[in-house]
């Protein structure tokens, strides 16, 4: 795939189901299921972004924002898109979307040993607030950060 260096960011429709459905597939082992992933585009109380570059849907990202706190919920750029600055691309945007709807701080949990995820979140401003032993199902560390938006 040739990866569009200024991909369009736009709110997820109901008919990027399909592709993000997809993009759960190849990036957690633990993907959000079709039905979930549904009720993420049907609520009101999520930010959900999708990257899309050359017409295809390459990224994605859901937020929620209750009062002065975000979580950034999920973040994934398809594999064949992957280092080539989306995933930062992405998370800039969830920065902005959070700042817009009131929040002062975005919060995310990663897998200790995620090391993408972690190279991405420390380009983007994420410091380590606290750490979760054992908090997955195989006994991995998750790491709590937090972006403080100005
Ligand atoms: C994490 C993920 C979104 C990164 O997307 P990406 O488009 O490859 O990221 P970028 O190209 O924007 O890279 C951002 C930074 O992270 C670094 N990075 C990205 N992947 C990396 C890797 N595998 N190893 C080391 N550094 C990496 C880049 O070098 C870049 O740093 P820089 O700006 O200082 O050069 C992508 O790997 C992914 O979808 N992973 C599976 C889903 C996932 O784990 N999501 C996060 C859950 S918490």
């Amino acid at each position: 795939m040739t990866v569009d260096p200024s991909p369009d960011l736009r709110p997820a429709a109901g008919e990027d189901l399909s592709a993000i459905v997809q993009l759960e597939r190849v990036s957690f082992d633990d993907p959000w299921s079709a039905a979930s992933l549904a009720g993420e585009l049907g609520s009101g109380g999520r930010i959900v972004r999708v990257a899309e570059a050359s017409g295809e849907v390459v990224g994605w990202s859901s937020t929620s924002v209750v009062g002065d706190t975000a979580d950034l919920l999920r973040v994934a750029v398809a594999p064949t898109a992957r280092r080539h600055g989306l995933g930062r691309v992405l998370v800039e945007d969830v920065l902005r979307g959070a700042a817009s709807a009131g929040a002062e701080r975005v919060l995310l949990e990663v897998a200790a040993t995620n090391t993408a995820a972690r190279a991405l979140y420390a380009a983007t401003g994420f410091d380590q607030i606290h750490r979760r032993r054992r908090y997955y199902a195989d006994g991995t560390d998750a790491l709590v950060l937090e972006r403080v938006l100005a």
